[in-house]
């Protein structure tokens, strides 16, 4: 059986695909909000870039200074076959393999600038990017810009706001029915993957601030800790690496990314993850938190709990696509059969899609079930 977060993976896009990213068509952007995923929320050159970068094991992010993300990226992890060769493709150039991943980083440069101008405007559309791997665990991660304090010349006065509430729209999902749904129940339906600078004080932190502030029990934020290597001499982070200057659910991860002169020498991801390993295994500070440190163990942890919190969303998921199969038909029966091919083709192809994922969702649920057959 396939693993769940590679099924809401080909839900989403399709989603994408036919409804416009869930905009063009109700039923299908009820079900895109109603997939759990993970948002990259911190402020900027906090290490996000880096992070995300180093869970793909790839250079492919565009970086600068200044707000340099400025659309959402969905990114899509599928983990492939080992031996096969790295790839990536975007939703907006169907097929389209992309092996050259500094090609992969231009062409997230020019699709923001296609929809924002390159006035340094921001735009709450999202680019859809999937890499296919070996070296990646299967999982769904949204960058979003970094959380700013000033505008700079050139940008509306407005973008500390418009930055702060387009994040806030992922991380809540607001306006959603889905997304009032769960918090009704109490259930976490987007994780926020909270980035911080170990060299600065955590209580400044932008990301710690927001996500203090739409989860205030902590119950779905991870918190990244970046930087360590940038202390002060003879400081260490472990008062917030241990939990104790913010409680969460999950322990905290630290991380240790590439330098900007490691950037410039254009070190390899794989040299730099092994170099991560190796500074957690000789840190006379983190050695004893070794097996719980760095960029990779963090991608296995969230996949992990990607995959669970999935697994416990699927009966309110089978029931929303219930409601959504019965609108559907009643949509139909409304406009009378035979239909006009406009008026009724995209109504019909939704509705195969969802009976589809009704099927596939029921299956996870009868074999998915710890001790049922997987
Ligand atoms: P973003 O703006 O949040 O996406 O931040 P970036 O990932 O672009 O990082 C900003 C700068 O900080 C870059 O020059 C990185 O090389 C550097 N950086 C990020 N994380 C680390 C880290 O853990 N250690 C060191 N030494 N530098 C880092
Ligand atoms: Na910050
Ligand atoms: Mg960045």
């Amino acid at each position: 059986m396939d693993s769940l977060i590679v099924l809401v993976n080909t839900i989403q896009r399709a989603c994408t695909v036919v409804g416009d990213y869930g905009g063009g068509n109700n039923v299908l952007s009820s079900l895109w909000e109603a997939l759990p995923s993970v948002a990259v929320v911190g402020g900027q050159s906090s290490g996000k870039s880096s992070v995300l970068e180093s869970i793909v094991g790839r250079d492919f992010l565009p970086r600068g200074s200044g707000i340099v993300t400025r659309r959402p990226l969905v990114l899509q992890l599928h983990k492939t076959e080992n031996g096969t060769e790295d790839y990536a493709e975007f939703l907006h150039l169907t097929n389209k393999k992309f092996t050259n991943f500094s090609l992969v980083r231009k062409e997230i440069e020019d699709e923001t600038d296609r929809i924002t101008g390159k006035n340094k405007q921001i735009s709450p559309i999202p680019i859809h990017l999937s890499i296919f791997s070996p070296n990646v665990v299967n999982l769904t991660l949204i960058d979003l810009p970094g959380l700013t304090k000033v505008a700079v010349e050139g940008q509306p006065e407005t973008i500390v706001e418009d930055i702060e509430s387009m994040v806030r729209s992922y991380v809540e999902k607001v306006g959603s029915i889905a997304a009032s749904f769960y918090t009704f129940l109490g259930l976490p339906n987007c994780l926020i993957l909270a980035i911080s600078p170990a060299n600065q004080d955590i209580a400044t932190s932008d990301a710690m601030k927001l996500a203090k502030e739409v989860d205030p029990t902590g119950d779905r934020t991870f918190g990244v800790l970046t930087k360590l290597d940038l202390m002060d001499k003879g400081t260490n982070a472990l008062e917030v690496i241990e939990g104790r200057s913010y409680r969460l659910k999950y322990p905290w991860v630290g991380i240790v990314n590439r330098s900007q002169a490691d950037i410039n020498k254009n070190v390899d991801m794989m040299v730099s993850r092994r170099k991560e390993r190796e500074y957690f295994e000789t840190s006379p500070d983190y050695g004893h938190l070794a097996t719980r440190m760095g960029s990779e163990y963090l991608a296995k942890l969230l996949s992990k709990l990607l995959e669970s919190v999935i697994r416990s969303r699927i009966p309110s998921i089978l029931s929303l696509i219930n409601n959504n199969i019965e609108e559907l038909e009643r949509e139909l029966d409304q406009l009378g059969r035979p239909v006009a091919i406009d008026a009724g083709a995209q109504l019909y192809t939704i509705l195969g899609m969802c009976r589809a994922f009704e099927k596939i969702f029921k299956e996870h649920l009868d074999g998915g079930r710890p001790g049922g057959a997987r």
